[in-house]
């Protein structure tokens, strides 16, 4: 969409490194803000470009999305203009639009989205979902490679656990993670380490769920996605190691001795590779190995028991 909704005779910006901030002293109006800032995206290759510029501007003005559209001839100030024009050549060059506005949904949550944190995905709710079913009142929680805190703060969220640790290796996730949960009231316990070491030793054997998100894709998948991930998201959160599955059998292989008799540990990874995880753990001795699928369809989840 190129058409100008304001009634400003600006062209849309098509692109330049910071052409939409200086064009942004030119806009009268949210309509032409509206409108340039949608053809700068368009231009980008940003899809859906409508809706991003509208939670771009919606998000400087402290607005809602709806708002934007019916705010079109309200004038626009010089300061919100250039605020609006900066967010927009951030986008254009593909940053991810989350850690533009800041924040995003998960679950029941608003959480705070940080600069070197991979951003939640939808499809990671289920995996917090089934850790919620599996933990028992007053269970104990792990959730490894807890990034901005998400799956870890949910449980702590929607179910009633005794005590949920979360441990990253990134100190940009265990500052973010630490934050969200003060945010949120939450009852966390995050800790700095490669997988389960930060846990504390007393807690070996006594885990009811183990779950993760752990990096699972392989140096040419990451290569190949969309440049808001290749370019945009830490490596280490994304990387499993050659053939992406290192970081995950890692963890089945400590999950026998870290879960309590009974215990679920809960891995998600890539579709392509999840038989192979299962194989994996049912060869370390673990049962009742599965499948979960994601809301696409998708195979998704590795599901096993101690
Ligand atoms: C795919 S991200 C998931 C983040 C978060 N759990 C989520 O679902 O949004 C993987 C996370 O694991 C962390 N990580 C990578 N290797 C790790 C390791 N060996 N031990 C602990 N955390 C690790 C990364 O820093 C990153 O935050």
């Amino acid at each position: 969409m190129t058409g100008h909704a304001g009634g400003s005779a600006e062209p849309p910006d098509t692109g330049g490194v910071g052409g939409t901030t200086r064009q942004a002293a030119r806009w009268a109006t949210v309509g032409d803000a509206r409108a340039h800032v949608t053809g700068r995206l368009a231009a980008a290759g940003v899809e859906p470009c409508e809706v991003d510029a509208d939670l771009l501007i919606a998000s400087v003005c402290g607005w809602t999305r709806p708002r934007v559209a019916l705010e079109r001839d309200t004038p626009l100030e010089a300061g919100t203009a250039a605020a609006i024009g900066a967010l927009a050549d951030r986008r254009a060059a593909r940053e991810p639009l989350q850690r533009l506005l800041g924040e995003i949904g998960f679950r029941r949550l608003r959480l705070r989205v940080c600069d070197d944190v991979l951003v939640p995905r939808p499809e990671t709710e289920v995996l917090a979902g089934l850790a919620i079913e599996a933990t028992p009142p007053e269970g104990i929680v792990v959730d490894v490679g807890t990034g901005t805190g998400a799956v870890a703060l949910a449980v702590a969220d929607e179910a009633t656990p005794g005590l949920v640790v979360a441990t990253d290796v990134s100190e940009a996730a265990v500052a973010c993670a630490a934050d969200n949960a003060q945010r949120r009231g939450l009852a966390v316990n995050v800790r700095l380490g490669d997988l389960l070491e930060a846990v504390p030793e007393q807690l070996r054997g006594e885990v009811d769920v183990l779950v993760s998100n752990p990096p699972y894709l392989t140096p040419e998948e990451v290569a190949a996605a969309a440049p808001e991930v290749a370019e945009h998201e830490p490596r280490e959160a994304l990387v499993g190691g050659a053939g992406g599955q290192d970081v995950i059998w890692r963890l089945l292989a400590a999950a026998g001795q870290w879960l309590a008799p009974g215990g679920t540990v809960l891995v998600e990874g890539a579709t392509t590779r999840l038989a192979a995880a299962a194989e994996r753990a049912e060869q370390l001795g673990l049962r009742g190995v599965g499948v979960q699928r994601d809301l696409a369809g998708r195979e998704r989840v590795l599901v096993a028991r101690r």
